[in-house]
C-alpha cells in the first residue's frame, strides 16, 4: 500500500484520541473506525483487516496482533512510551512503530508537580476529609520544595521539564541517567551522580525512565531504603518502581510519602499495595491528560499515519 495515495486505507483506533486526530485521518480519505476497550479475540478478529492501528497506552499490541493483521503497516502510538507494544513482532512483521514523543511532555511535567505539592501537603487526604465535614487542620504540617534538593532519575524531555521547573521553586537539582552528557546536566544545574547518591541526596525523587528490560524494578525495597525522609514521585512508568517495597517504606514512615500515577497493572490495579497507604497520593494515569497535549499527539500521531501511506518520511518511527 505505501508508494502512493490511497483511498482505501482502513485505520483502527482503539484507545480515545482527540477528535482533531480523527478528522486529520478522515481529511487525507482514510477510513476510520473505533473501537475502545476491545482486547483478546476481539481485538483479533478486529485488526485483521486494518492497514493502520493508532493505540495509547490501553492497548496491548503483542505479537497476536501483528499475526492476526496481515495488512497492517503502521502502529501509531499517541503519546510517548511505547511498552505496550511489541516491538520485536512489529519489526519482524515489517510493522512501522510510530509515537508521538513532544505533544505530552509539559503536560506530563505539569503533572508531576501537581503530584510532588499533593503528597508534600497531603492535598487529597485533607480535601476527602473536609468534605466529609472533618476540620482536619492540626493533622496535616506539610513540607516546601525550597531549599529541598530534588532528585531525578531519567533527565530525558520530561524530566529537564520537572527539573526547570522545581529548581526555579527553589529546589537544587542532582540526576542519574547514564545516557545524557555531563554537558546537558551542567547546563541544566544538576549534578550527575550514581543511582545510590541521587536517592541519598534527594528530599523529593521524581522518575521519568521509560519502561525497559535495565529499568524494570530499578527502584527496589535497597535503593528506596536510601530515601529515607524523602518523597517519590512515578508518573513514567509502573514496573519501574517495586510496589510493595514502596507501600512499605511510606507505611512504615521510613519516607514521607509518594505520588504515583502509572501502575504495573494497569486499568484498575485493583491488587496493588500503594491503594492501601493514606500518605500514597495516586491518579488513574493522568499525566498526559489536558486537552492541548491530547490534541497535539493525536495530529501528529494521525499526521504520521498519513505520511506512512502517502509514501513520506514518517518522522517518529
Ligand atoms: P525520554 O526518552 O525523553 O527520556 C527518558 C530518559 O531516561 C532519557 O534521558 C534516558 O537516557 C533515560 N534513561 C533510559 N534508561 C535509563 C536508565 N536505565 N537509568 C536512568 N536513566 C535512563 O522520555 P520522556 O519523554 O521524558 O518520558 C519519560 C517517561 O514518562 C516515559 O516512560 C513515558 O512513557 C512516560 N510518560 C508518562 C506520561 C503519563 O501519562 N504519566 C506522560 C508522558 C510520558
Ligand atoms: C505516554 O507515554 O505518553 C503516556 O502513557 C501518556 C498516555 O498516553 O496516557
Amino acid at each position: 500500500m505505501p508508494g502512493g495515495l490511497s483511498p482505501n486505507v482502513k485505520v483502527l483506533v482503539t484507545d480515545p484520541i482527540a477528535d482533531a486526530g480523527l478528522d486529520t485521518l478522515r481529511e487525507a480519505g482514510h477510513e476510520v473506525e473505533t473501537a475502545y476497550d476491545v482486547e483478546g479475540e476481539a481485538l483479533l478478529d478486529a485488526v485483521s483487516d486494518v492497514n493502520a492501528l493508532i493505540v495509547r497506552s490501553g492497548t496491548d499490541v503483542s505479537e497476536a496482533v501483528f499475526e492476526a493483521a496481515p495488512d497492517l503497516v503502521i502502529v501509531g502510538r499517541a503519546g510517548i512510551g511505547v511498552d505496550n507494544i511489541d516491538i520485536d513482532a512489529a519489526t519482524e512483521h515489517g510493522v512501522i512503530v510510530a509515537n508521538a514523543p513532544e505533544g505530552n511532555v509539559r503536560a506530563a511535567a505539569e503533572h508531576t508537580v501537581a503530584m510532588a505539592f499533593a503528597a508534600a501537603r497531603s492535598i487529597p487526604q485533607a480535601h476527602a476529609r473536609l468534605k466529609d465535614g472533618e476540620w482536619a487542620k492540626s493533622d496535616y504540617l506539610g513540607t516546601e520544595v525550597n531549599g529541598k534538593t530534588l532528585g531525578v532519575v531519567g533527565l530525558g524531555r520530561v524530566g529537564q521539564e520537572v527539573a526547570k521547573k522545581l529548581a526555579s521553586l527553589g529546589m537544587d537539582l542532582v540526576a542519574y541517567d547514564p545516557y545524557i552528557s555531563e554537558e546537558r546536566a551542567e547546563q541544566l544545574g544538576a549534578d550527575l551522580v550514581d543511582l545510590e547518591d541521587c536517592l541519598a541526596a534527594a528530599d523529593f525523587l521524581t522518575v521519568h525512565v521509560p519502561l525497559t528490560p535495565e529499568t524494570e524494578g530499578l527502584l527496589d525495597e535497597d535503593a528506596l531504603a536510601n530515601l529515607e525522609d524523602g518523597y517519590l514521585v512515578n508518573c513514567a512508568r509502573g514496573g519501574v518502581v517495586d510496589e510493595d517495597a514502596l507501600a512499605d517504606a511510606v507505611a512504615d514512615g521510613v519516607m514521607k510519602g509518594a505520588a504515583v500515577d502509572v501502575f504495573a497493572e494497569e486499568p484498575l490495579p485493583e491488587d496493588s499495595a500503594l491503594l492501601d497507604v493514606d500518605d500514597i497520593v495516586v491518579t488513574p494515569h493522568l499525566g498526559a491528560s489536558t486537552e492541548a497535549a491530547q490534541e497535539h499527539v493525536a495530529v501528529s500521531t494521525a499526521e504520521q499515519v498519513v505520511a506512512a501511506f502517502n509514501d513520506e518520511p514518517v518522522l517518529n518511527a
